[in-house]
């Protein structure tokens, strides 16, 4: 049950953009952001609840001009909600032109299939930097500390680059 609770919470938080379809075949829901950012992993939250199968593929990915540029496949059992995170884009994505498209199959039969726009922003970072004393003798180890985060305050675990001069 709390599980169920966490998950609805976050699939609440994320539904900037909810889809739902329902007929004597299938219903499901897939929550997405709108908004994704590049260089880090975009989540979904889909909600499936057929009468015909007890699980389903969901294939969820990234297009730029027609080319796949993240894509994730997950399994999703009947009447569950499951989160499924897509690759990040890359770092120097441009900021236009970009959909997400979510398929689901059982077998060889499509079952649903979305495809919508999305806005991509590159990811917003504050860098963070200490040196363990403020004057040093010749010869002295530097001990430098240096924490990057999002805007949101959680750590930024990819590349930056640094530049030291003395
Ligand atoms: C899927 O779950 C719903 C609701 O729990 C149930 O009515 C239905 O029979 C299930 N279908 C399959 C194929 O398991
Ligand atoms: C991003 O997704 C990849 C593969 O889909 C996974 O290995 C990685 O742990 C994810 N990173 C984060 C920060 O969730
Ligand atoms: C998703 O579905 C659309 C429409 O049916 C199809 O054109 C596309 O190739 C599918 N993509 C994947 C990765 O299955
Ligand atoms: C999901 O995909 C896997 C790998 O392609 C396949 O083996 C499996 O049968 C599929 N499951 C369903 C329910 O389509
Ligand atoms: C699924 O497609 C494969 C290859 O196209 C085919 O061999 C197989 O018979 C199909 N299965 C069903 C259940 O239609």
């Amino acid at each position: 049950m709390y599980l169920l609770g966490h998950l609805l919470l976050r699939c609440i938080c994320l539904s900037l953009l909810i889809f739902h379809f329902s007929d004597a075949r299938a219903s499901y829901y897939i929550s997405t952001p709108s908004i994704i950012y590049s260089g880090i992993n975009t989540t979904l939250c889909v909600h499936w609840f057929g009468s015909s199968y007890s699980e389903i593929n969901v294939t969820a990915g990234i297009l730029h001009q027609d080319v796949t540029v993240a894509q994730a496949t997950q399994v999703f059992q009947n009447d569950s909600i499951g989160i499924m995170s897509i690759p990040a884009t890359p770092l120097d994505s441009s900021d236009y032109g970009y959909f997400l498209f979510v398929n689901g199959s059982a077998g060889n039969e499509s079952i649903f299939s979305n495809i919508f726009d999305l806005t991509i922003k590159q990811i917003q970072t504050n860098t963070f930097i200490e040196t363990d004393k403020k004057n040093y003798r010749p010869q002295e180890t530097v001990k430098i500390r240096i924490i990057t985060v999002y805007n949101d305050l959680t750590p930024y675990k990819g590349p930056i680059n640094i530049y030291i001069t003395v």
